[in-house]
């Protein structure tokens, strides 16, 4: 069976970022606007008053400081609270696409790879741009890689589930060179207009390829995914829409969750499903030097290395990247494999895990060549 190397990585970042004292500015703005648009409604008791954000809670509930977005001016006009992107005509990249590009022409500059050698590009992101053509296959084409190309989706775990995806085939002999490209636009499918989430998430794009028997880089040992079913992360917006007269400003159309019910069930999941596969691997916690978990909220991510490591990790054993990113969904492990990994010594182990929606989690057992 051949083996399977991580041999470059990339990460594209965008330019404009959002403070939490901006963000908070800008949120109070639209919820003084709407408190005195409604203050007859409140008054009478019909309508609840949208409450002040603070910096102090965001920065305390969650860890996160600022992140960045692909347009910060949209988000942050109080009478729009979403970005304002400039539609592109189909022969133009696509929003994802160019986003996308820029990360893997950094991940094979990395390894010394040529786009051309490629024969398997996966975009794995929690949401599309459209329903098709693939973005993955625009990405193929725009690169210059050959082979085939798709999409997945698994919401905040799209990349380690494209990593297992893409392993698996080359191990098989189907393809030997493979990017697995994580471009996620979250400021789209925020609801910046509610107090509970509108810090969570930020834009980047990941990149990584893997090659068939290479010689640097990081090996991968193992990879393993499980998935279980629950509403507490979901968004609703998808084709069947129009059909249901959907089409009004909802809600339910952006990102919505329940997020102690998250903290509480997805926190022993993961922490389980990380530990049934070091033991089935064979690894010990001594054995690991780096913990690169998914990026959504610091407290979680304590929680799960103290688990895994049995005790509390040293900040340069699970780097966190949050703090600056925010969650960016699929992307946030790998922003920080990416980002605190060139330091590793030969021989070095290490473990990727991504978690959310689904709920989905995948784990990844890394050696450094
Ligand atoms: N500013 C000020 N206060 C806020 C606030 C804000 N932006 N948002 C919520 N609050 C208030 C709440 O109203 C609540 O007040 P109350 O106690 O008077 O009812 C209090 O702060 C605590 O709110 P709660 O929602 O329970 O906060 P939390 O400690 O659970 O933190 C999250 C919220 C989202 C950071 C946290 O639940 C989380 O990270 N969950 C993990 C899930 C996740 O991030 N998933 C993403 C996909 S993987």
């Amino acid at each position: 069976m051949r083996t399977v190397s991580i041999t470059g990585h990339g990460v594209f970042t965008p330019s404009e970022i959002i403070t939490n004292d901006e963000l908070v500015v800008a949120f109070n703005a639209f919820a003084d606007a709407q408190n005195e648009k409604h203050a007859e409604e409140i008054a009478a008791g019909t309508v609840e008053a949208i409450a002040h954000s603070s910096a102090d809670f965001i920065t305390s509930a969650s860890g996160i400081n600022q992140r960045y977005v692909v347009d910060k001016e949209g988000v942050l006009d109080p009478t729009r609270m979403f970005p304002n992107l400039e539609p592109r005509p189909d022969d133009a990249p696509g929003q994802m696409a160019e986003m996308g590009i820029d990360a893997a022409r950094t991940a094979l500059k990395m390894a010394g790879t040529d786009a051309a050698d490629v024969d398997l590009v996966i975009c794995a992101a929690s949401n599309h741009e459209r329903a098709y053509p693939a973005v993955a296959i625009e990405i193929q084409q725009l690169l210059g890689a050959g082979g085939f190309a798709f999409d997945m989706n698994v919401a905040c775990s799209s990349a380690t589930f494209g990593l297992q995806a893409a392993a698996d085939m080359i191990k098989s002999g189907s393809v030997s060179k493979a990017l697995v490209i994580c471009p996620e636009i979250c400021s789209a499918h925020l609801e910046w207009r509610d107090r509970d989430c509108h810090f969570i998430f930020g834009d980047v794009a990941t990149a990584l390829l893997l090659e068939a028997d290479a010689t640097s880089g990081f090996r991968i040992d193992s990879t393993r995914c499980a998935t279980e079913f629950s509403n507490n992360i979901r968004n609703n917006n998808g084709f069947l829409r129009r059909t249901r007269d959907q089409m009004e400003d909802r809600r339910d159309m952006q990102f919505m969750q329940n997020g102690r019910k998250v903290f509480k069930e997805v926190l022993p999941m993961v922490s389980a499903h990380i530990k049934a596969h070091m033991a089935d691997e064979g690894v010990q916690a001594s054995d690991l030097k780096r913990l690169w978990l998914h990026q959504a909220n610091k407290t979680m991510n304590d929680f799960i290395g103290k688990k895994v490591l049995g005790r509390t990790p040293e900040p340069f054993e699970q780097p966190n990247i949050l703090q600056d990113y925010a969650n960016t969904s699929s992307a946030g492990s790998i922003i920080a494999f990416s980002k605190h990994s060139s330091d590793m010594a030969p021989g070095d182990r290490g473990l990727i895990c991504s978690f959310g929606a689904g709920y989905s989690v995948g784990s990844v057992v890394l050696t450094k060549h």
